[in-house]
């Protein structure tokens, strides 16, 4: 996947929109964001209505570098060898906040979500907005809430839009995102590291870097979003199942005249009954989680009466994709 060469005008009229408390939705390395100063309440606020989002789900600061940590929250020994070793990067760190950070963005908790992105055109964002206050921006995913993350800027244009129709000031295309899937995130506000989403660094990559168990987060960790059952759903009704049920609930459906869009490995398609639409499933994690949300995206498009997406492998390098597959179809 090519990253299109960083549009530096582009760059500056985001800035300039973003200091007068606007929205722009800017390209990550993992999905788009839809960018706020995260200083600004009121332009924070635009975000969650934006978005349709409850305003008790926290906003994660994008920052410049690993310095603004401290600008923000209150750093730890593994917050900084993590950042060392994982940012840039789609690694999301909770950690308790300062002063500085507003309830408006932590949806009235105690913790703030930090991440440095590497996508060079949210870099060079951060870089031009971020100045000497080291200024960050809040982003969500750049979906309306509970719908299917944007994995290039289309999705966006076709979701929330730019104004006067839409809902933003303004798009930045800075291409198909290189990982398709949302970041990591690693709850290092408690006791002990826990994953509260998981994500491309995976829990061998945070056990390594730390040198100590990495546990999922227990059911009373914070509240957030993308831990909702139903998440990331396409509109039209979803099924995620084994490859021999698929093939079974396939011809189940079929006769009944119900249109069907499956997402699943092509050697399952010589053995379906003709379909409206067969993705074929990449078949490594990485591609399939790059692919995931451009493949939902598709599937929807369809117009079929049901989806049927086959379970990939459960080891452990599958995990956000089948955490993501799990809450589209719940
Ligand atoms: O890859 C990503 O992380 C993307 C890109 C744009 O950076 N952003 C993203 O943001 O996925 P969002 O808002 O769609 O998901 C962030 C998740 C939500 O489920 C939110 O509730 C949770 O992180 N979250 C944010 N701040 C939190 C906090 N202080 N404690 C616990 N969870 C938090
Ligand atoms: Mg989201």
């Amino acid at each position: 996947m090519t990253v299109p060469a960083v549009d530096q005008k582009a760059i500056a009229e985001a800035v300039r929109i973003l200091d007068a408390g606007g929205l722009v939705a800017m390209p990550t390395e993992t999905v788009y964001g839809l960018a706020a100063d995260a200083d600004n309440e009121e332009a924070v606020l635009n975000t969650y209505r934006a978005k349709g989002r409850p305003t008790d789900h926290p906003l994660i600061v994008h920052v410049a570098s690993a310095e603004d940590i401290s600008w923000w929250a209150e750093s730890t020994p593994q917050a900084e060898a993590l950042a060392r070793r994982y940012w840039p990067g789609p690694l999301t760190l909770v950690l308790k906040k300062k002063p500085r950070c507003g309830l408006w963005v932590t949806g009235g908790q105690d913790t703030v979500a930090l991440r440095c992105p590497s996508h060079p055109w949210a870099h060079a964002l951060l870089k031009a907005f971020g100045g000497p206050k080291h200024r960050g921006l809040t982003a969500p995913s750049a979906n309306s809430f509970g719908r299917i993350s944007p994995s290039c800027a289309r999705h966006v244009a076709d979701d929330l839009g730019v104004k006067p129709s839409g809902k933003l000031d303004m798009i930045l295309d800075g291409g198909t995102c290189e990982y398709g899937i949302e970041s990591t995130m690693l709850n290092l506000s408690s006791g002990r590291p826990e994953i509260l989403r998981h994500g491309v660094i995976t829990r061998e990559m945070l056990e390594e870097a730390l040198g100590c168990e990495v546990p999922d987060a227990g059911k009373d960790a914070p509240r957030a979003s993308g831990r909702l059952k139903s998440h990331y759903a396409p509109k039209t009704k979803a099924e995620l199942l084994s490859e021999d049920a698929l093939i079974l609930r396939a011809k189940t459906l079929s006769d009944e005249g119900v249109r069907l869009a499956v997402l699943a490995p092509e050697r399952l398609k010589a053995k379906l009954p003709p379909v409206a639409d067969f993705i074929s499933a990449p078949e490594t994690a990485l591609a399939y989680g790059a692919f995931l949300y451009e493949a939902l995206h598709e599937l929807d498009a369809a117009h079929a009466d049901r989806i049927l997406i086959a379970a990939p492998p459960s080891t452990p390098e599958w995990a956000a994709v089948d955490d993501r597959l799990g809450r589209a179809t719940a």
